[in-house]
């Protein structure tokens, strides 16, 4: 038997299917584990399956001690693992691709919509009990319909997000540092095109790339000032890619219409000048939040594991 530590609450029947074949310590808590009670819980972990409130780095590793083959994200980003740290104690890395692909570009195009036709601001004139009644010119939003969405990252959620858009009557324009792939290209009738251009036609402006020291920041001020006015930026991949600062000045000069954000740079902070605009949508990294996705990612965590402690390649290892 093997010991494997699940550091927080786990959705489905992933922690059953790993109580079938090992020895599980559950912390059966939806919260990241407190560093002081990291030594005990983490202790002669053969594996580790953690959310993306863990930072995973040499003293939560050292913590675990050398028996340690994996560690499982429950996520697809895997920014909070030091994967240097990881390979130099040969430690496995594993995260959750594809099961939270249409979650996250439904929650993507969700802001899409809810910034450019202001609908949090709408919701929250309704509460507000002032008088309301159909006006012409009430809470007048933008058009999606004939505009075009640019995917700063056209992996798979950056895709599936651009097949919304197209569902809706945008034109495409994708932008990445690999190729995307031409059957996607073509069934979007998408253009391929540089950054730079990418943000100065687009009337919103989608992230989808992961953090990395390459792309934090990579929506900074001079990339803001290269988009139209009237463009509206989403972000639903990680919030150190924008630089928020850069985007409220954009926002409080006029140079940018709006925007909608699903992660930060600091979460769970929220920059206060974000928080004082009715044109910015803000939702608290809910992407992958549905009970079908979470419940996979749990499971597919589980697979992971269960294949590493078999000797056997892990179904979505990091590279
Ligand atoms: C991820 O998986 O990286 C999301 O940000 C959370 O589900």
């Amino acid at each position: 038997m093997a010991g494997v530590v699940v550091t927080s609450r786990l959705p489905g029947t992933a922690v059953e299917r790993l109580r079938a074949e090992h020895e599980v310590r559950y912390r059966d808590e939806d919260s990241p584990v407190p560093a002081a009670d990291r030594p005990v819980l983490l202790a002669g972990a053969e594996a580790v399956v953690v959310t993306l409130g863990h930072r995973v780095d040499a003293a939560f590793l050292d913590a675990a001690g050398p028996g340690l083959k994996v560690v499982a994200n429950v996520a697809v980003g895997y920014d909070n693992v030091d994967l240097d740290a990881c390979r130099e104690r040969g430690v496995v890395v594993t995260n959750t691709p594809g099961v939270l692909t249409d979650a996250t570009a439904d929650i993507a195009f969700s802001l899409v919509l809810m910034v450019t036709r202001r609908l949090a601001e709408a919701e929250r004139e309704v509460r507000s009990g002032r008088p309301w009644g159909f006006g012409m010119f009430q809470l007048l939003g933008t058009s999606v319909h004939g505009k075009a969405i640019g995917i700063l990252g056209p992996g798979a959620i950056g895709l599936a997000t651009a097949r919304r858009a197209r569902a809706f009557g945008m034109s495409v324009l994708l932008s990445g540092r690999s190729a995307p792939d031409p059957q996607a290209v073509a069934d979007l009738d998408a253009e391929v095109v540089g950054a730079d251009e990418l943000l100065g036609r687009s009337d919103v402006v989608s992230v989808h790339v992961p953090l990395s020291a390459a792309t934090r920041h990579l929506v900074d001020a001079a990339a803001l000032a290269r988009m139209k006015p009237t463009a509206f930026l989403v972000n639903t991949a990680r919030g150190p890619v924008v630089d928020e600062a850069a985007l409220v000045a954009a926002l409080e000069g006029g140079r940018l219409a709006g925007a909608g954000l699903d992660v930060f740079e600091d979460e769970p902070r929220v920059h206060p000048g974000l928080l004082a605009r009715d044109d910015v949508v803000l939702l608290p990294h809910i992407g992958s939040a549905t009970v079908e996705t979470r419940a996979a990612m749990a499971g597919l965590a589980a697979d992971n594991v269960l294949a590493v402690l078999a000797g056997r390649e892990p179904p979505t290892p990091v590279r």
